[in-house]
């Protein structure tokens, strides 16, 4: 395990307060009747707090939600059992993850980046799941965090990525989530092969 980056991600999970909303984007795409997106097995990657497991969950998804952190995970947990949830949460370096094949209909992956996970997210999917993306663009340097460019797509980069996917919708630009501006681009797309 990265303890490095587990000991970061815990120390800023352990600082902050409340519980946000789950993500403007995916509430979006859920609302647009027309994809009608059935409940069945998820996975939010880097879940954090759990704001977009909740989302599911609360559709009727049975969700597995996975991150390095413990604090996170010990409060999305807490969470989750107030709100009545059963989520299942695991402490997972995505580094170095394994992921079982052809197993979910739905992943989420929200304010994270980490490329070499595409492809076995990809085969993580079945047949007609669904991947929903959004994470932070390149300008989003000048604006705020994150600034490593490590973690910012370029332009059509998540297009790009997932190109052998059916793209239902895709979107790039400047957005407010949560009361503050961000520079993202955000996919919604269906394995098709
Ligand atoms: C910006 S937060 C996003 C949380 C959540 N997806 C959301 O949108 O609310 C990024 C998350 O990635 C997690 N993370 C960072 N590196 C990770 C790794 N190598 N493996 C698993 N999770 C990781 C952090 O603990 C943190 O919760």
């Amino acid at each position: 395990m990265a303890t490095d980056d587990q000991g970061r991600w815990d120390k800023k999970h352990a600082t902050e307060e409340g519980h946000e909303d789950a993500s403007s984007f995916l509430r979006q795409l859920f609302e647009v009747g027309a994809w009608r997106i059935q409940a069945g097995s998820a996975l939010d990657v880097a879940t954090g707090r759990g704001r977009n497991a909740f989302f599911l969950a609360e559709r009727g998804f049975r969700v597995e939600a996975i991150d390095i952190s413990e604090v996170a995970l010990k409060e999305a947990s807490k969470l989750a059992e107030e709100k009545g949830l059963t989520i299942t949460f695991r402490q997972v370096d995505v580094d170095h993850v394994e992921l079982s094949e052809s197993t979910y209909d739905m992943i989420l992956n929200f304010n994270f980046l980490q490329r070499s996970l595409i492809a076995k997210m990809k085969k993580a999917l079945k047949r007609g799941g669904h991947i929903i993306f959004e994470t932070y663009l390149i300008e989003q340097k000048a604006l705020g965090h994150p600034k490593n460019p490590a973690y910012l797509l370029g332009h059509n980069e998540l297009l790009e990525l997932f190109r052998d996917f059916r793209i239902l919708y895709y979107r790039e630009g400047r957005f407010v989530e949560g009361g503050k501006d961000a520079f993202r681009a955000g996919l919604f797309g269906q394995k098709v092969g």
